[in-house]
């Protein structure tokens, strides 16, 4: 038979996929699916297409973009010569959800990319989706996640059409996006430092395991921005729900019971309330909208959950979120980073 529908998907697929790196390569921009989150992908090389990520996102200009490469050969003509430590971590993360901050070479890339820092952030996505459109593009992606600033990052195709249906040339949809968090930003300083300048889909913990004779520099969450961030990503409030959240910390009776009680009051003032939970407590809770994160015992599923739930609350009209909080280690580092910064930083601690 020559008409196998199976064949014939496989090589539309091809075919979309084609379009969509020829459309990067020319100046378009287009959204990918990654193993982290969506990215909204345009050329690197050439001014106006990057230009057009910042109008898009309605991004600032002075922060920063990741570039995408799909070859470590590829990434030798950005960067200037790096040291054995970056490689190191190339080869044992790589492809993955792990940007390094290299020293850029000058004059290759278009300047807005870099927002004028020595610097660029680079990494080589895992997801076959990505790594394949980059291939066929044939140049390097610069690609912020695909929602517009201040809004959580898009972990569906439905996501980036909500943020930027009009705004953008294409959309390959991949399904659901793995991690759910963005990649892990790292910068290295000196010959054994590796400082985590955004915890995310590689942890600390890996990175330590991996290069024992490693030092791993990273912050504890306070939700304060710093004066002086190292990423300039990190100065600003990134998103925060339409709702007030307030993250609750403390044994697990009494976190129910204080959420419910507050939950209590304040639908009583109308306001429209909602809580972030885990699923060991999830039917306890009394507020008008209660989302699942899944068991505290797989925190990936919460990491896949959480931007899906924070969306949601906000089309629901939430005005005031509880969430639960977890330990920060693993995967649970970069959740409580985006819960601490979605919450401004608002933390109940109850048994303290
Ligand atoms: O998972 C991800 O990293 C996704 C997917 C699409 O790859 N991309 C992503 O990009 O999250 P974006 O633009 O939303 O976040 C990039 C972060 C920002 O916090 C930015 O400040 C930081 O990386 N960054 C970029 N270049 C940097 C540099 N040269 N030095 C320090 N931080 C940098
Ligand atoms: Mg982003």
């Amino acid at each position: 038979q020559d008409n196998q529908p199976a064949a014939a998907g496989a090589n539309e697929a091809d075919e979309s996929l084609r379009e969509a790196a020829d459309s990067v390569r020319q100046g378009g921009l287009v959204a990918f699916p990654t193993e982290t989150v969506y990215g909204l992908g345009a050329n690197a090389l050439m001014t106006e297409a990057v230009e057009g990520i910042f109008q898009a996102k309605g991004r600032p200009s002075d922060n920063p973009l990741i570039v995408h490469v799909a070859s470590e050969t590829d990434l030798e003509e950005l960067v200037l010569p790096y040291p054995p430590l970056a490689a190191r971590l190339m080869e044992r993360f790589w492809p993955g959800p792990l940007t390094i901050v290299l020293p850029v070479r000058p004059n290759v890339l278009s300047p807005l990319v870099t927002a004028g820092l020595p610097t660029v952030g680079v990494r080589m996505p895992r997801h076959p989706v990505a790594l394949q459109l980059i291939k066929l593009a044939g140049c390097p992606v610069a690609a912020p996640s695909a929602n517009r600033s201040g809004r959580p990052s898009p972990t569906l195709a439905s996501h980036v059409l909500e943020d930027l249906a009009g705004r953008i040339d294409g959309i390959i949809d991949g399904g659901a996006a793995g991690v759910g968090l963005e990649s892990t930003v790292v910068e290295l300083e000196g010959e054994r430092g590796i400082r985590i300048l955004r915890p995310g889909g590689v942890t600390a913990e890996a990175i330590r395991l991996a290069l024992p004779d490693a030092e791993v520099i990273s912050e504890p969450e306070t939700g304060a921005a710093p004066e002086q961030p190292r990423s300039p990503g990190m100065k600003y409030t990134h998103y925060a729900p339409k709702g007030e959240l307030a993250i609750v910390q403390g044994k697990p009776e009494a976190v129910v019971s204080y959420v419910n009680e507050q939950a209590k009051l304040l639908k009583a003032d109308g306001a429209a309330t909602g809580v972030l939970s885990f699923s060991e407590r999830a039917s306890r809770y009394d507020a008008d909208l209660v989302l699942d994160l899944g068991s505290e015992s797989k925190l990936e599923d919460a990491a896949h959950r959480l931007y899906s739930a924070l969306r949601r609350f906000d089309e629901a009209g939430i005005d005031r979120i509880w969430s639960e909080a977890c330990p920060a280690e693993g995967i649970g580092g970069a959740l409580m980073n985006r819960l601490v910064k979605a919450s401004g930083g608002t933390i109940v601690e109850l048994d303290k």
